[in-house]
């Protein structure tokens, strides 16, 4: 998966017509809330895209965000629509990078947010790399929550091949650490009407 792969993706399609596109971030901005984080958290999106959890995420008064992306064209998409909207982007950090590769500041995150980036890594290398910034970037007791195809969700997304999880397999791949707060499926529409499972999983970082 190169950066031109995704770059291709958002400069040649409109954020809805992606199959994981959402109307609306609903299932995600609930689990964010039920941490109780304060709204000063720091907040990171990691393989963002354009999705309009950043949108909501302002509206529901964080403000220490940080979006990451290997694709400059969907963080630009997000960028350009805060604005029309009138939203304050002014505190929201950006980052065109692999998020495999990336060096992130030690323990500054309260909470690492992860939909449909993480099951794209195929590769052991890819899935420890990942691992390894989210155990620098996360503070202890930070929470990890993650968003996989589940055990019986497509094999694929995006014309790539995925890797899919259940809540076993995923605490396995993360390794020791992590502990699992709450887990749950969901089933997401496309913009085409086709139902994809997802794995909904929430962790804390232990100390
Ligand atoms: C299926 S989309 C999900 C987008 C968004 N999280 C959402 O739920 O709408 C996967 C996203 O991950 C990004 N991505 C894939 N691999 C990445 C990597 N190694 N580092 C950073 N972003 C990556 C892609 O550019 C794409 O925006």
């Amino acid at each position: 998966m190169s950066n031109n792969y995704w770059e291709d993706v958002y400069q040649s399609k409109q954020p809805d017509q992606v199959s994981w596109y959402q109307q609306q971030a609903e299932k995600t901005l609930e689990l964010i809330r039920s941490q109780n984080l304060s709204l000063d958290a720091e907040l990171i999106d990691v393989g963002s895209g354009a999705s309009l959890l950043i949108d909501q995420l302002i509206e529901a008064g964080y403000k220490n965000l940080y979006v990451l992306d290997l694709s400059e064209t969907a963080l630009k998409t997000t960028h350009a629509r805060l604005i029309d909207k009138g939203l304050d982007a002014r505190h929201i950090q950006w980052q065109v990078a692999d998020i495999c590769t990336v060096e992130l500041e030690a323990q500054r995150f309260d909470l690492w947010h992860d939909r449909a980036v993480f099951h794209f890594m195929v590769k052991e290398e890819q899935q420890a790399q990942y691992l390894q910034n989210v155990r620098h970037a996360l503070k202890p007791n930070g929470v990890l929550i993650i968003s996989t195809f589940a055990e019986d969700g497509p094999t694929q997304c995006s014309g790539l091949p995925v890797e899919r999880y259940s809540v076993e397999k995923l605490a396995q791949r993360l390794g020791k650490g992590f502990k699992l707060i709450e887990s749950a499926t969901e089933i997401h529409t496309t913009p085409w009407g086709s139902e994809q499972k997802f794995l909904n999983t929430q962790w804390l970082l232990l100390q």
